[in-house]
């Protein structure tokens, strides 16, 4: 029986988050990596997976995910130290490692534990760690694991970050890690500059590439697009958004990549991943490999759509990818505009704090690259239904 005391404050909690808009539950969806999902049984265009390049429903990775299991199974059955391995798991480390021009990549069960790994291992009580403020939550919740001193600056401020970079110059030890593709903004990380000020003040460079995979640098991410993929210690990415499968992966040197192995507790304490997620992310991979072109259709897409969606008058940030923020204020206002929209037919998000800053609460709108001309003009005449009543 749960003590009186945490029922008490259990209950008060759910009901303040009820209060505020701000309570999550699990949508009734079915189907929810294809382009048409079905929400409450109505068949909607996707607009809130992370499959940008609408690979998860892809006819060859659904038949590498079934060949994987037929010879290995569907579990890997221990940590892969232990004898969770099978032979296509060090094929897409080795794939993976030439892909991303980097001696050596490790492989880990997703994103959040590839995160959790890299800080723990590469941090320690004598490190300070910058962080951009809207860095994910992963890369938030290693750094707190590791016990390194966290110094967040404002989200792509450079002045900010060398004031801070400047006042621990003397400590033991800094490393930088940043989203390279803001999740919930879809902005930038300015790369070249972040790079300079890590030479400058000696920094390891860490970077998050989870949404740029697939899509931008011929599919490598952005760090290849601005030229300075040479000057990052650890590049780490995801198979879980444009790949459209499931993983995390951290790239680099040989030695960085070995005491990864050693270190992350996240990879020495977990079952590795099933082989139907390594036969997807091989066959996904290989894809984006010899065609990077449904990365840059997708680009082209979304920048026409975010001017259409400006010319009409709503704030998009300062998107550049293909995540669009429709940022519309506060929570309730950002409901109603899902809800509308789904009447026409469409799913976004409605991203709420503390996802995103209090006050901005915003539709979240991921394209994906096998949208269709129709589907656009779908997406624009909706929004313009949404200018109407909305203002
Ligand atoms: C920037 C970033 N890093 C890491 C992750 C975690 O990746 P995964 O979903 O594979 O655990 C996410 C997922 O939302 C993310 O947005």
């Amino acid at each position: 029986m749960t003590p009186k005391s945490f029922y008490r404050r259990i209950e008060g909690e759910l009901a303040e988050l009820k209060k505020a808009s701000m309570l999550r539950v699990v949508p009734n969806l079915d189907n929810g990596a294809a382009k048409e999902l079905l929400f409450n049984g109505q068949k909607l265009l996707n607009l809130a997976s992370n499959d940008y390049l609408g690979l998860a429903m892809d006819e060859s990775l659904a038949r590498a995910a079934a060949e994987a299991v037929r010879k290995y199974g569907c579990g890997a059955a221990a940590s892969r130290l232990v004898t969770g391995n099978f032979q296509i798991y060090d094929d897409l480390e080795r794939e993976l490692a030439a892909f991303k021009e980097q001696e050596d990549c490790m492989l880990f069960t997703s994103g959040y534990t590839a995160n959790l790994a890299i800080m723990d291992s590469f941090a320690g009580r004598r490190t300070v760690v910058f962080s951009d403020k809207l860095n994910h939550a992963s890369i938030l919740d290693g750094i707190r694991m590791s016990g390194a001193r966290q110094v967040r600056y404002r989200h792509n401020d450079l002045a900010h970050l060398k004031k801070r970079m400047e006042a621990a110059k003397d400590a033991h030890e800094r490393l930088l890690i940043t989203d390279t593709i803001f999740s919930m903004d879809g902005d930038l990380a300015y790369l070249e500059e972040v790079a300079d000020l890590c030479d400058f003040y000696d920094t390891m460079l860490v970077i998050d590439e989870a949404h740029a995979e697939g899509v931008f640098g011929s599919g490598k991410g952005i760090a290849f697009e601005r030229g300075v993929a040479d000057r990052v210690d650890l590049h780490m990415g995801a198979f879980s958004k444009g790949f459209g499968s499931l993983g995390g992966a951290v790239s680099g040197r040989k030695e960085l990549i070995s005491y990864l192995r050693n270190k992350g507790r996240s990879f020495v304490f977990t079952t590795a991943l099933p082989p139907a997620a390594i036969g997807a992310s091989l066959a996904a991979l290989r894809l984006v490999a010899e065609d990077p072109s449904r990365g840059q259709r997708l680009l082209a897409m979304s920048l026409d759509l975010k001017e259409y969606l400006e010319s009409l008058g709503f704030d998009c940030g300062n998107s550049e990818s293909q995540i669009i923020p429709v940022i519309l204020g506060d929570n309730k206002t950002a409901l109603a505009a899902r809800d509308r929209l789904i009447e026409e037919g469409i799913y976004a998000a409605a991203i709420r704090p503390p996802t995103v800053p209090e006050g901005t609460a915003r539709l979240r709108l991921s394209l994906r690259a096998d949208l269709t001309g129709d589907d656009l003009q779908k997406i624009k005449s909706a929004f313009g239904v949404l200018k109407a009543e909305f203002g």
